[in-house]
């Protein structure tokens, strides 16, 4: 007999079958997730999930790491090479965590650092409220220019000499345009602040070469996470030219410990997979963004970025305050099997108010992507989108998403299995 409330180990993998089945009958447009590949999944299970290996490849500290030395060494150089820089190390275990080693690294408590407003996207590790403001970093903002979504680089790089930051963090979780990053860098330059980007939501196509180059332009260090529009397992890394050492001892003994080895060979094999396959999967990306913004642009919705053709990257942001706000439209589209996230829009005021209902819907269309949808299908999605954010009943659209969906289960842009 079993208490109410506890679970078996049936009840256990029925939640995750019930988990998989949904999420295949959903348009999920989260902007921060991607599918793995079948052989991304096969190289993530292996007997590297119950092994440590601390110390960086061919340095470490305990015995039987000669293997996963071979492939963290490669998966190192591979995102190194693609990313145009010297040194790569992917063994931070998430976006955040390559943010707390680049902080680490670089300042001291009470220092200052600069990066996107908020609303306008800053990551919360990037915040006083996240893993800056843990370490005792004090933050300020950077101008933002609201019509043209993205930093107003002339007016940062005037405030960066001005207020003389420590580190300037460029990178947000609403990502649509690149930044101008050579005024930015010169003022750096001048004051010696240290440049990092954040590349966590466009790392697939910065990798594919179809984004700005951060490297090459100039930033010092990029972080990133290795799972939103780079289809790898949930992880972390960081590339850089220089201050090698110091990056690698942040990231042990400062931080990690077990860097969770059965990710490496899953992120290698993400990364030859995105070396054959991630230019055709990127431009499909800007494709499929582009026109899901024309779409829900002709149904009437205000998309932000419109004069600059909505995206560059694989993100829409719709100012749905109109309509009910960011958190009854994404609970509407969630009834409909379409999985989005409300959003903070650079106009909104910070409080915990308009963070639990924001006036901002984010739509991701990279997962829809892998699964092999293209412009047409665009459209479709963005009626029904509009369909709900207009009060049709979300159970009635729900049926015509599982329908819709069923035509799209199988992951593009990999090899035959
Ligand atoms: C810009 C940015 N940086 C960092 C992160 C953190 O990445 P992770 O969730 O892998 O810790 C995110 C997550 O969404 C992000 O949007």
């Amino acid at each position: 007999m079993r208490a109410i409330g506890e679970m078996n180990k049936k009840d256990v993998l029925k939640i995750i079958q019930k988990q998989g089945k949904w999420r295949h009958e959903c348009l999920n447009m989260i902007a921060s997730e991607n599918i793995t590949s079948s052989w991304v999944d096969q190289a993530y299970q292996s007997d590297f999930a119950h092994r440590y290996a601390e110390g960086v490849p061919y340095k470490r500290f305990y015995q039987g790491a000669k293997f996963i030395d071979e492939l963290e060494d490669r998966t190192n150089k591979l995102f190194a090479k693609q990313l145009k820089a010297k040194y790569g190390d992917v063994r931070p275990i998430s976006g955040a965590i390559a943010n707390m080693a680049i902080f680490g690294a670089f300042t001291q408590a009470g220092d200052r650092i600069a990066s996107i407003p908020i609303p306008a996207g800053a990551h919360s590790s990037h915040t006083e409220g996240g893993v800056a403001g843990l370490l005792g970093l004090k933050t300020s903002s950077l101008p933002f220019d609201n019509e043209k979504m993205t930093i107003d680089s002339e007016a940062a790089a005037d405030k960066i000499v001005e207020t003389k930051p420590k580190m300037v963090m460029l990178g947000a979780s609403l990502t649509l345009f690149p930044f101008k990053i050579s005024p930015i860098k010169q003022a750096c330059e001048e004051t010696g602040a240290v440049l990092v980007y954040d590349a966590a939501h466009v790392l697939g196509l910065i990798f594919a070469g179809k984004f700005q180059q951060p490297i090459q332009e100039g930033v010092d260090f990029l972080t990133s996470s290795t799972h939103k529009t780079f289809p790898g397992p949930q992880g972390g890394l960081i590339v850089g030219n220089h201050s090698w050492d110091t990056i690698q001892n942040t990231v042990f003994p400062g931080i990690l410990s077990n860097h969770h080895l059965h990710r490496i060979p899953a992120l290698l094999m993400a990364g030859l997979e995105m070396q054959e396959f991630g230019a055709d999967y990127a431009n499909q990306i800007i494709k499929n963004a582009k026109t899901l913004g024309a779409e829900l642009d002709k149904q009437g919705l205000n998309i932000l970025g419109k004069t600059r053709g909505y995206t560059e990257s694989h993100q829409i942001v719709v100012d749905i305050g109109k309509e009910g706000g960011g958190r009854k439209v994404a609970e509407s589209l969630e009834s409909a099997n379409i999985i989005a996230n409300k959003n903070l829009l650079p106009w909104d005021k910070l409080s915990w108010e308009t963070v639990n209902d924001p006036s901002g819907l984010r739509l991701g269309v990279q997962e829809l992507t892998r699964f092999g949808m293209k412009q047409a299908e665009m459209k479709t999605v963005g009626e029904l989108i509009h369909r709900v954010i207009i009060g049709e009943n979300p159970e009635k659209v729900k049926k015509e998403v599982v329908e819709f969906r069923a035509d799209f289960q199988k992951i593009h842009f990999t090899w035959k299995s």
